[in-house]
C-alpha cells in the first residue's frame, strides 16, 4: 500500500526496545560534550565497527568529527538520571557526573553512569536528513561494572526485570 502522505516512524520506533548510551566527544581543545542516544547499532564485527545517528548542529557531533573520535557509554539501569541529564540540553552536563579522558580515550568515560565504554574512530559520515550516521571503528572497549543496562521503548525507560530475577549467576555479556 502507498501513501502521498510521510509516514511518522515515532510509533514504529517506540515498539523497538533499545539500550541507551551517552555518546562523548571532545573538542580539539578538550572541551566535553556528549548527549543520549539510542540509534547506535553494531555494523560489522571485522573491523568492529558501530553506526551512530546524531543531530546535525549538535556539538558533541561537531565535537566527534574535528577531534575524529567519540565514545559510546553504555548506561546501567541505575543512570536513568545520566540519560535525562544528557538530552535536556543542560551545558552543566559534564560538572553533574564522573569522567574520565586519559590516555587513548576516544571522548570522556562516564565511570559512574556506565558500565561499559566503546572508544571509536571516526571512519565514515554520512548525512541523511536532520541527522549525520558516523561510523566508528571500535579502537577499545573498556568494561566499567557487572550491572544490567538501562532500556528505552514504549517511550520511556526500564530495565531487564526479568533478566535480573532469572540471573543471580555473574553475567558477562561482552563475550
Ligand atoms: C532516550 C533518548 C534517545 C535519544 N537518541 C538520540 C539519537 O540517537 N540521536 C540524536 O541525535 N538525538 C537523540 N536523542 C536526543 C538528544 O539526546 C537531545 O537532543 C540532546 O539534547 C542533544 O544534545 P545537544 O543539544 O548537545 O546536541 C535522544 C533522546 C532520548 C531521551
Amino acid at each position: 500500500m502507498t501513501s502521498d502522505r510521510v509516514p511518522d516512524i515515532r510509533p514504529l520506533m517506540a515498539g523497538f526496545p533499545t539500550g541507551v548510551a551517552v555518546i562523548t566527544a571532545l573538542t580539539p581543545e578538550g572541551e566535553p560534550w556528549g548527549m543520549t542516544c539510542t540509534s547506535l547499532c553494531s555494523v560489522t564485527l571485522d573491523p568492529p565497527t558501530l553506526l551512530v545517528c546524531l543531530r546535525r548542529g549538535s556539538p558533541t557531533l561537531e565535537a566527534a568529527l574535528a577531534s575524529g573520535g567519540y565514545a559510546v557509554n553504555l548506561l546501567h539501569s541505575s543512570a536513568r538520571w545520566t540519560a535525562e541529564l544528557f538530552s535536556s540540553g543542560s551545558p552543566e552536563r559534564f560538572d553533574r557526573v564522573a569522567w574520565q579522558a586519559e590516555g587513548e580515550a576516544c571522548g570522556p568515560h562516564l565511570v559512574e553512569a556506565a558500565h561499559t565504554v566503546a572508544d571509536c574512530a571516526v571512519t565514515d559520515v554520512h548525512e541523511v536528513g536532520s541527522h549525520a550516521m558516523v561510523l566508528g571503528r571500535v579502537v577499545a572497549v573498556s568494561q566499567l561494572r557487572s550491572q544490567f543496562p538501562l532500556l528505552y521503548g514504549m517511550r520511556r525507560y526500564g530495565d531487564w526485570t526479568d533478566a535480573a530475577e532469572e540471573s543471580h549467576l555473574s553475567y558477562d555479556f561482552i563475550s
